[in-house]
């Protein structure tokens, strides 16, 4: 069996896990979908949810030198103008000329066995030619076309140019237009950040992968404003935060990889990129984003909007418009190296068992309670008392009376719960418990008053 099949296997077994078990489904799945969207049940949403806040918690409620917004997603047609995104947020798109079906150009040349990294549009309308590539059904491609990747909509009830307004493609422009705000109510010192959380929606030509590239998706974004001279510095420590995010959401340094990205494919607004990339099972991709975007966005706030984005540096008389470090992390990128890094098959007992090793701090679900007998009323009593005080301090506890014992270890081994706990007779005689362990399977004997929460990250 070759690697990539065995690699895609394993991307098989994550999505049907996922969705056997609550974490994703397909997005309007009852209609019979909607490409490119995907709908987070129970617990994926709490897994979601439990990065998310880890995120925040790590770069903005435990710094002094960050500040946290939440801006509107649609904003003045203005914002995209003068971000670029109106004129340059596009990908090649070709369509087959028999099926009509459209395709991203790079990812036919991907497919085919090339690279069309760094070429224009034209040059990969050339490459196209000169190798031959045709589309998945063996046809002929047209031309290259530029396909813009945002959302339109109208605001408001007249559709005409003036009402135009975008999902926004990026959270970071909802940091940008804030930029001022924030500075004339914190009056922050230089070097300082701001973070956002949010939805974005790119209009992707061929949503592919689960969740890796879709249409609607969650972005996790610091823009963090320096002096021009100190970028190297700043870009420097993030650089390293970045490693330190990997390390708390569990993923092992050996499949994390910086990319130095090349000057010819970058981003229109960047001129240093590091690409963080992880090693999914379908293949190394990026999984986030590191840019020094100069003073781009400020500078076309200022020239667009008339408005002065200009800082006043503290102790001086120094003016300037700060430049930006930005830390851009995809909240499904990071959901998918976390459960493809948790997915682990072994055998107990001779037989093949799946689970989730997550780590405790991200888990869904923190402890399963359950009595050992669910026809023994004394028993049961005894369990939701557990249940109930645990429920209490810890939250996110399940109670799992479905099934004999270990049918309930196998389902909460598979959603990732590190800690499972049995009531038993003897827990009526001296107020013990049985807590198993997900990874060893061991179970010890622990006082009920000595069951520890699980520890953060
Ligand atoms: N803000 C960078 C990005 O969305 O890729």
């Amino acid at each position: 069996m070759s690697n990539n099949s065995t690699k895609n296997e394993k991307m098989e077994s994550i999505v049907s896990l996922a969705k056997r078990r609550g974490f994703i489904f397909q997005g309007s799945d009852v209609y019979g979908g909607l490409s490119g969207t995907w709908d987070y049940g129970p617990l994926g949403s709490a897994l979601k949810r439990n990065i998310m806040n880890l995120w925040w918690k790590m770069f903005v409620e435990d710094r002094d030198d960050m500040y946290g917004v939440d801006a509107a997603i649609l904003m003045n047609q203005k914002v995209w103008q003068a971000s670029g995104h109106v004129a340059t947020f596009a990908d090649p798109l070709v369509e087959d000329l028999k099926t009509n079906q459209r395709f991203r150009a790079d990812h036919l040349i991907k497919d085919a066995g090339f690279s069309a990294d760094g070429l224009t549009f034209e040059a990969i309308d050339n490459l196209i030619k000169e190798k031959g590539i045709k589309s998945p059904s063996g046809n002929d491609l047209s031309p290259v076309r530029s396909f813009n990747m945002m959302f339109r909509t109208n605001v408001g009830p007249v559709e005409d140019e003036s009402s135009i307004s975008y999902l926004r493609p990026e959270t970071a422009q909802g940091i940008f237009t804030n930029f001022k705000n924030v500075v004339d109510t914190f009056y922050p010192d230089l070097p300082f950040g701001i973070g956002q959380q949010g939805k974005a929606f790119r209009n992707e030509i061929s949503p592919r992968d689960f969740i890796f590239r879709s249409r609607e998706f969650e972005q996790m974004e610091i823009e963090y404003f320096v002096h021009p001279e100190k970028w190297e510095e700043s870009f420097e420590m993030w650089r390293q935060l970045v490693w330190k995010w990997c390390e708390a959401i569990g993923l092992p340094s050996s499949s994390v990889h910086e990319l130095e990205v090349p000057a010819e494919d970058r981003a229109h607004y960047s001129k240093r990129t590091i690409d963080f990339e992880f090693d999914f099972p379908i293949g190394r991709e990026e999984l986030l984003g590191l840019a020094y975007r100069t003073d781009f966005d400020l500078g076309n706030i200022q020239r667009v909007s008339g408005k002065s984005m200009e800082y006043s540096v503290k102790g001086t008389n120094e003016k300037l418009v700060p430049h930006v470090i930005e830390p851009s992390f995809g909240v499904e990128r990071a959901v998918m190296a976390v459960l493809s890094t948790a997915y682990t098959e072994d055998e107990v007992n001779g037989e093949k068992r799946v689970y989730l090793k997550l780590p405790a701090h991200l888990a869904p679900v923190k402890y399963a309670v359950s009595p050992l007998l669910k026809n023994k009323p004394e028993l049961v009593e005894k369990a939701k008392t557990v249940y109930l005080m645990l429920k209490k301090q810890v939250g996110a506890v399940m109670w799992d009376d479905n099934g004999n014992i270990g049918k309930r270890y196998r389902r909460q081994d598979e959603i990732g719960t590190p800690y499972c706990i049995v009531i038993d007779f003897e827990t009526l005689e001296d107020d013990t418990v049985t807590i198993r362990d997900r990874d060893t399977t061991n179970q010890t004997r622990v006082k009920i008053s000595d069951i520890l929460p699980p520890a953060r990250a």
